[in-house]
């Protein structure tokens, strides 16, 4: 039994994380060439870029634990990261009641048409809203205290995406986002953001692989 407890779920998961880390070896060889902008959204389209699954059980633990309700994700691509996170305000509303729900990201439409179809096969879609479109315009409306952010899309947008729910974090709430040792430079401007008193941000680089940052928002 796996830490989701639910075995129809994880043998999803497992099929979905087996055709993510295929697709790895020919990302790490595409993105070594010289790609235009465009070039490099036409590849990425059809890739799952999945969240590493030691990471989203990770999430899955954090949000248990803190009886997350409202959760954001920035990136939500073929939604693996989002099952772990549906299953977890799931598991939360069983165990305490209420009510959640998980604030998914994603404007190829292709993508998203997939991330509906394992959301609905997981039987976890009444608790996700996946909003399409360029996340600086559909996270522009968000109703109530956030609990929980999974940072987990194209570094340029770590930023723009965090300044958009900063203001909507709950004191305590936690933002975590991958890859920040790897790519530390790429992250500065996102560092910048978590590092201005002004934002009220704790964080901490936990030693997965490549890095995932931890950060807690403080009360005012
Ligand atoms: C790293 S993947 C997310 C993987 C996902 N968290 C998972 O575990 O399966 C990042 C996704 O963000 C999407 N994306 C990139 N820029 C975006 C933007 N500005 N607005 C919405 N989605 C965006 C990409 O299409 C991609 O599918």
């Amino acid at each position: 039994m796996g830490i989701l407890h639910d075995p129809e779920l994880e043998q999803l998961l497992a099929a979905l994380h087996a055709r993510s880390d295929a697709q790895i070896p020919v990302i790490a060889g595409y993105t070594a060439q010289q790609a235009t902008p465009d070039e490099m959204k036409d590849f990425r389209r059809d890739k799952l870029v999945a969240l590493d699954r030691d990471k989203a059980e990770f999430c899955y633990q954090l949000c248990r634990a803190s009886d997350a309700r409202r959760i954001v994700e920035i990136g939500t691509s073929y939604g693996v990261s989002t099952l772990y996170l549906a299953a977890a305000v799931r598991d939360n509303i069983r165990t305490n009641g209420g009510a959640g729900t998980v604030i998914g990201t994603e404007y190829e439409p292709e993508k998203a048409a997939a991330a509906r179809a394992h959301f609905a096969q997981a039987g976890l879609s009444q608790l996700i809203d996946l909003r399409e479109g360029d996340l600086r315009e559909t996270l522009k409306q968000i109703d109530g205290p956030v609990d929980f952010v999974l940072v987990d899309i194209w570094i340029a947008m770590a930023r723009p995406a965090l300044e958009r729910v900063a203001q909507h974090l709950r004191p305590g709430a936690i933002v975590v986002c991958d890859n920040t040792e790897q790519h530390r430079e790429a992250y500065a401007d996102y560092f910048a953001f978590l590092n201005d008193p002004a934002n009220r941000f704790r964080t901490m680089t936990l030693p997965f692989g490549g890095g995932f940052e931890l950060s807690v928002r403080c009360p005012a």
